[in-house]
């Protein structure tokens, strides 16, 4: 079997799906993305600007972070379902706070909702998810189990675009206050605009993958997103050795403590 056989097989994507009107040296896997996938035409959300919280003087946003930045689980939850923080609460369906094992040493940030996420209030779980579970099972992961799954924006971007700065940003102290409260051995970041945001700096995966770098004193390591690996083939390796390197990751940051 070809190395990308192999490395379909252990991400639980074989056997390769070849296009007939395609010869098989250039053949993809053949798969709806998520930005192809069924996005209603009407789904304009941006008519409608909220952004209260954002439109608050510098004091009143300090605030806003401060009062969530001392919040426990519940408290947290409750405010990101009533959020009006940026003009993406008026097309959610439902806020999609984050899932799995509170005491987790794994932490997976994608990037916001997409369709079904939107419709079931749970992260990654639509074509993409399914692929993440493969990823994490490829690596003896399982979702719920020592992993947490959350993302950048809790609600979803119309037409599954990529959030705006602005909508990042007032979502930004949730994510914060819930990586303070699992405090995670290790943060895993799945595509650029997880790695960007964590980061605080612009950067290509390409130029961050493989190195252990940090978010606010926590480990992080930078990988591809399942919904970009879905459509790209070669850089499934690429995801593959990057798990390979988180898991490494782990184990050496578990025998140091
Ligand atoms: N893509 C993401 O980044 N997050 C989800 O929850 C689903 C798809």
């Amino acid at each position: 079997m070809s190395r990308r056989g192999r490395v379909l097989d252990e991400l639980g994507l074989g056997p390769e799906w070849v296009r007939r009107d395609r010869p098989a040296a250039d053949a993809g896997v053949v798969v709806r993305t998520p930005a192809e996938a069924d996005v209603p035409a009407a789904t304009s959300v941006a008519q409608t600007p909220v952004d209260r919280n954002l439109a608050l003087p510098a004091e009143g946003l300090e605030a806003r972070t401060a009062e969530i930045l001392q919040m426990d689980w519940e408290p947290l939850a409750a405010t990101v379902a009533d959020c009006r923080a940026c003009k993406l609460c008026t097309g959610r369906n439902r806020t999609v706070f984050g899932v799995g094992d509170r005491a987790a040493d794994w932490l997976f940030v994608g990037e916001g909702p997409g369709a079904e996420e939107d419709q079931r209030g749970e992260p990654f779980v639509g074509q993409a998810g399914r692929l993440l579970d493969n990823m994490l099972a490829a690596i003896a992961l399982k979702r719920g189990d020592d992993v947490y799954i959350a993302n950048i924006v809790k609600c979803r971007p119309p037409n599954n675009r990529n959030p705006e700065p602005g909508e990042a940003a007032a979502c930004r102290p949730y994510l914060q206050r819930q990586i303070e409260l699992l405090r995670p051995r290790l943060i895993v970041a799945l595509g650029k605009v997880a790695a960007v945001n964590l980061l605080g700096r612009d950067a290509s995966i390409a130029s961050v993958r493989r190195q252990l770098l940090d978010y606010r004193g926590v480990p992080l390591i930078v990988t591809y997103h399942p919904a970009y690996l879905l459509r790209s083939l070669p850089d499934k390796a690429k995801a593959w050795e990057d798990l390979c390197f988180a898991r490494d990751t782990m184990q050496r940051l578990k025998a140091a403590t």
